[in-house]
């Protein structure tokens, strides 16, 4: 059994790797989310952001406050392409 645990599984993230990523110097979420896709899966980080907040303020001993979630942008669930093109209202 793999000791890993993963934070991001939309993107197969693990605490390890976003760790990692936060030692080499990427100290803000939206960087995080630049190198690692952190929060870029389906769920768009519904499932993850606020866990990898959580791990940022440990390394950095900044409060939940300080860490600003990256802004969200439409849609905020996912759509089929299929609703998109429909005329239907
Ligand atoms: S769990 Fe990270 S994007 Fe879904």
């Amino acid at each position: 059994m793999s000791d890993k645990v993963f934070i991001c599984r939309c993107e197969d993230l693990t605490e390890e790797e976003i760790k990692q990523a936060i030692d080499e110097g990427y100290t803000t979420l939206e960087e995080l989310k630049c190198k690692l896709r952190l929060g870029m899966g389906p769920c768009q980080g519904r499932g993850c952001l606020s866990l990898a907040r959580r791990i940022l303020c440990q390394k950095t001993d900044k409060t939940t406050e300080e860490i600003t979630l990256p802004p969200s942008r439409p849609p905020v669930i996912p759509v089929s392409l299929g609703t998109l093109a429909s005329d239907e209202k």
